[in-house]
């Protein structure tokens, strides 16, 4: 039986670390389904396209490749940007169901996102939904970009996640959502270590042992 593991949660809120420690310790694969938003956006910068243009969005989500997920240059903040504004044109959401579920059809998976549990993987074995304050997000963001050696006031990014909460919770086309059957995971106060244990806690009973 292969397991699905769903994770949603908003920006930062540590779904991808956490993602990939669990797919470790199941032995499950992992695909952070973020990165397939990124990427469609990526094509349409390179091609000079509009992001927000549905015709053009959506032929670049069905033009995807495996390979276009491993570009060393989807995390600047001019593919944040596509990124969102694909993410909210339905005929991209559409074209990319099929790359989500093909990804776990074989072997399982744990995906992370925003509507896995609820449009991707509606029956998933087991669903989290990982949050944590705006402040303790936005906290992480900074330091995250400072690591990389990207400036940025600590007060602009805090500003920016809630305006990235406020448009995915608002937008028409699979707004953010905790799904009913899903278990919350408040990662305000909990580094990685104590999340992942945490994580495993609610999963114990609802996911075979690795
Ligand atoms: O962590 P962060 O929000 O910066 O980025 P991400 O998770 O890589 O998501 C990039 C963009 O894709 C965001 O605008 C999300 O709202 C969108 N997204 C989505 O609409 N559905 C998903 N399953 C995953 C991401």
């Amino acid at each position: 039986m292969s397991r699905i593991i769903a994770i949603d949660g908003p920006a930062a809120a540590g779904k991808g670390t956490l993602a990939k420690r669990l797919a470790a310790h199941f032995g499950l694969p992992h695909l952070d389904t973020g990165l397939l938003y990124r990427a469609t956006g990526r094509r349409l910068l390179d091609e000079g396209a509009d992001p927000s243009d549905p015709e053009a969005a959506s032929a670049a989500a069905r033009a995807l490749r495996p390979e276009d997920l491993a570009r060393p240059d989807l995390r600047v903040p001019a593919a944040d940007a596509a990124a969102a504004q694909v993410a909210a044109i339905p005929a991209v959401r559409a074209a990319l169901l099929d790359f989500q579920r093909d990804f776990a059809r074989a072997h399982g998976a744990v995906l992370d996102g925003r509507d896995i549990g609820t449009i991707v993987f509606p029956d998933a074995d087991a669903k989290l939904f990982v949050t944590a304050s705006a402040e303790a997000r936005g906290e992480r963001r900074w330091r995250e970009l400072r690591a990389r050696g990207i400036a940025a006031e600590l007060a602009d990014v805090i500003a920016l996640i809630r305006t990235r909460d406020a448009q995915d919770a608002a937008r028409a086309a699979a707004p953010l959502l905790q799904a009913p059957d899903a278990l919350r995971l408040d990662t305000t106060d909990l580094d990685a270590d104590a999340t992942f244990a945490r994580a495993l806690d609610l999963l114990a009973g609802r996911i075979g042992p690795a």
